[in-house]
């Protein structure tokens, strides 16, 4: 267990808003520890503090297990310190759970534990909880703080604050591109448009979120396997290909290693019941969805917005949609898009064939761009990446 004196800043001062927010801080970074591993549940941290010293944290460690609070009170009990929670101060990123869940109540433990102050960065938009787990501990008589450090936590938490108000996934489009807005070669080689640290990022990213998606064009150039690699004992994303026909190879990567790692092909009802019969074979889920329209001669293709409901449906919270062109667009043309992340390789390819990371028909004014807000730029190795919201996401919180 971690326990240290954790509060320099506020020894022997009375406690006031700025230390509320310094252990808040310190519960929010304990809740960071959980990414990856709870959805689709919320990142939560907690943080009991007693005489201006911290005596016990706890974060909510993985889906199904225990809550932070839950985890800080008995953290300190398997102290073997005589430390008692009775009189102590929590602080809890997000709402305390009044319900009964996968775990009992928080609330019940926390007044039975005779907690003086409930801190609280976030009420819980969860139905379940809304503001009912703040008027439970008030009504038995602890002192309730609220909103400290909402803003940050809302961020931390954009995921589950998406899923549990639309039951629909987040959408981290990510793209790599060379300094010429190449995605690959014009002969389609694309390994690997950015550097290792840049990889290593993306894997990263693909443990984070639940689903990886790409089109049937992507697997047919690259046949990738769209696992984790480089990161031991990191949660392996469910594989999501869009193909409108099921027309995959049986024999492609992710086809031959369904039985292992969870892939569902999206398509509609032009796909042959002899193919699916085969992909189900291999462990292969399909999932029939709706057709939309594309112009350009494209025909019918999976409605996206379709996909999305039932990705929810299957607890699906988050996405990365790794491309290619043609899918990248469509997401964007349906305002699917949350969140961008683009990498920018220092180096030219060349070539008119060339792919690029949004392709479809596009946009015809510049006026009608699709822009991004709050736009943050880092740099990753060799590479830039770009990172921000596009303004015209369907959801907007
Ligand atoms: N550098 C990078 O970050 C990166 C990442 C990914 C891919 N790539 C490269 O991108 C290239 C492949 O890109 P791509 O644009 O040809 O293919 P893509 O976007 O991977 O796949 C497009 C295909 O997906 C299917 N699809 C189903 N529903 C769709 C919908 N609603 N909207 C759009 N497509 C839908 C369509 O085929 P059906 O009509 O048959 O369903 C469509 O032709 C490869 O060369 C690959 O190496 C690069």
């Amino acid at each position: 267990m971690w326990v240290k004196h954790f509060s320099p800043f506020v020894q022997g001062k009375k406690m006031d808003r700025s230390s509320d927010e310094i252990y808040m801080r310190r519960a929010m970074a304990l809740a960071e520890k959980g990414k990856g591993f709870v959805n689709p549940n919320p990142l939560v941290g907690a943080v009991i503090v007693k005489n201006d010293e911290v005596i016990a944290e706890g974060w909510h460690e993985y889906f199904g297990g225990s809550h932070a609070e839950r985890n800080a009170i008995k953290n300190i009990e398997n102290s073997g310190k005589d430390w008692t929670v009775a009189g102590s101060t929590m602080y809890v990123t997000l709402e305390p759970c009044c319900h009964h869940g996968k775990t009992p109540p928080c609330t019940e433990a926390i007044i039975e534990k005779g907690v003086a102050r409930v801190v609280v960065g976030l009420t819980d938009p969860n139905p379940k909880v809304a503001g009912k787990g703040i008027e439970q501990l008030r009504k038995a008589g602890l002192e309730v703080v609220t909103g400290v450090c909402q803003e940050e936590i809302k961020q931390q938490n954009r995921v589950f604050l998406k899923y549990i108000t639309t039951q629909r996934p987040w959408v981290v489009m990510k793209t790599a591109m060379t300094l010429d807005g190449k995605i690959a070669t014009g002969n389609g080689d694309s390994k690997w448009v950015s550097g290792e640290k840049s990889r290593y990022r993306v894997q990263a990213m693909r443990a984070e979120y639940m689903g990886v998606m790409v089109g049937i064009g992507t697997v047919r150039q690259d046949n990738p396997m769209l696992n984790v690699r480089m990161i031991e004992g990191a949660r392996q994303p469910i594989r999501i290909i869009a193909d409108s026909r099921a027309s995959i190879p049986p024999d492609s990567q992710v086809c031959q290693t369904a039985a292992k790692q969870a892939t569902f092909i999206a398509h509609t009802d032009m796909a042959e019941a002899e193919q699916l019969e085969s992909l189900h074979k291999l462990g292969v889920e399909t999932i029939l969805c709706e057709q939309i329209w594309k112009k350009e001669g494209k025909g019918e293709q999976v409605n996206l917005n379709d996909l999305m409901l039932k990705l929810g449906v299957r607890g699906i919270d988050s996405i990365l949609l790794e491309g290619g062109g043609e899918l990248n667009f469509s997401f964007l043309e349906q305002h699917l898009v949350d969140e961008v992340v683009a990498f920018i390789a220092p180096k030219y390819i060349g070539g008119r064939d060339a792919k690029t990371p949004v392709e479809g028909c596009g946009w015809e004014r510049m006026a009608d761009a699709m822009t991004l807000k709050d736009v943050s730029v880092e740099r990753i190795g060799e590479d830039i990446v770009v990172h921000g919201y596009p303004h015209l996401s369907g959801y907007c919180n």
